[in-house]
Formats: C-alpha cells, structure tokens, sequence
C-alpha cells in the first residue's frame, strides 16, 4: 500500500475513541452560573451551595460509616445489625443524591470525591480497625447528631433568605430520614435483660 493509500485510509477511520484528553475545568467549586431562571438571585444560591456541600460532605461521610458498620459488625446482634446498618446506607445514598443534585441545580457544583469530602466533613475519622457494637453505634449517633443540627440552621436559613426547596429538601427528606435512624440506633443501646427479666427489688436497689 503506497503512502497516499495508507494516509487516505487512516483519514476515512472516525470510529478511533479519542481516549486520554485532557481540558481546564468547566466551572469552579464554590462558584454557581449567573442566569437561572429559578427566580433565586445569585447570593442565595451561593449560601445555599456552600451550606448544601458541608451537609452533603458530612452525609457521605455517614454513608460510608454505615457501610464500615455494616461489613464489620460482630456479636450476638450480629445479624439484625448487618441488615439494619445497610438499609440505613442505601437510605443514606438517596440523601446524597438528592443533596448533590440540589446543589447542581443551584447552579453550583457538588463535592464528590473522597479526598475532598474527608477535607470537609467534621465527622470524626474512625480508625480502620474493627471496634464493638457500643462504639460503632456512638459513632453513627454523633455523626447523626452533627448532620441533625446543621439540618435546623441550614433550614431555618433557606426559609428565610427565600429558598423554599432547599428548606423542604433539608427538612422532608435529610432531617426526616435522620431522626428516624437515630431512634434506631439509640433503641439498641438501652440496657435490657435478654433472659431474665428483673426483679423490683433487686431494680430498686441497683
Ligand atoms: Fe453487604
């Protein structure tokens, strides 16, 4: 094949994926775009973001918390445990999605990775050992308690600086979802006889 007939070839080949590019990002973190027509002016979407990505970091962090629990909880609640910390993650993975896409809705853009979201969340870092049951639900309960407080500010302020959907998000769907698996978790850790059911007198002299 002659060098015109190889060069003529190559040029007909446009099924070639472009693989390996690499460009300037799109648009900044911690930045939204200027016209929306979401009747929001562009200081409220940019408080709103900022405080949506704290809230957003924190519940990744949770997520993967219940997961962590989930893989590495061990005892005589063994079972009930393994299922009731993974249906909390996949009730925390909604939360996350819902969280992110209202922030790009915002016109903002959402914290994703893991790098990023360990910079920012303020849930503290477990070891990545294996602890016991009490430990792991005292973690889940702080993590809970951090992401329920910041659930009423945030929501308070999006009443009123005007963002009505970021107030019912925070509050139907996050804060909802979060008092519910507190009272999950916390039933677990009240003490109860498993076999024999105490006395009054001996309850009344402990
Ligand atoms: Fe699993």
């Amino acid at each position: 094949m002659s060098k015109k007939e190889v060069a003529s070839r190559q040029t007909t080949i446009n099924a070639q994926p472009r693989i390996h590019q690499h460009a300037q990002e799109i648009q900044a973190y911690g930045t939204v775009s200027h016209a929306l027509p979401l009747d929001l002016e562009e200081p409220v979407r940019l408080e709103m973001t900022e405080q949506l990505n704290q809230l957003l970091a924190d519940t990744m962090t949770l997520r993967d918390l219940y997961k962590k629990s989930h893989w590495q909880v061990t005892g005589p609640t063994f079972y009930q445990l393994h299922l009731l910390f993974d249906k909390h993650f996949n009730e925390q993975v909604e939360i996350v999605d819902g969280i992110a896409e209202r922030i790009q809705l915002l016109g903002g853009v959402s914290i994703a990775m893991a790098a990023d979201v360990a910079e920012t969340t303020r849930i503290q870092r477990p070891p990545r050992g294996r602890e016991e049951v009490p430990v792991q639900l005292s973690r889940l309960l702080e993590a809970h308690q951090i992401i329920i407080g910041q659930c009423r500010t945030l929501a308070a302020r999006a009443s009123e600086i005007g963002d009505d959907g970021t107030n019912d998000l925070v509050v139907s769907d996050v804060l909802r979802a979060n008092e519910l698996q507190v009272w999950f978790l916390s039933e677990h850790l009240v003490e109860m006889p498993l076999v024999h059911a105490q006395e009054p007198a001996v309850r009344k002299a402990s």
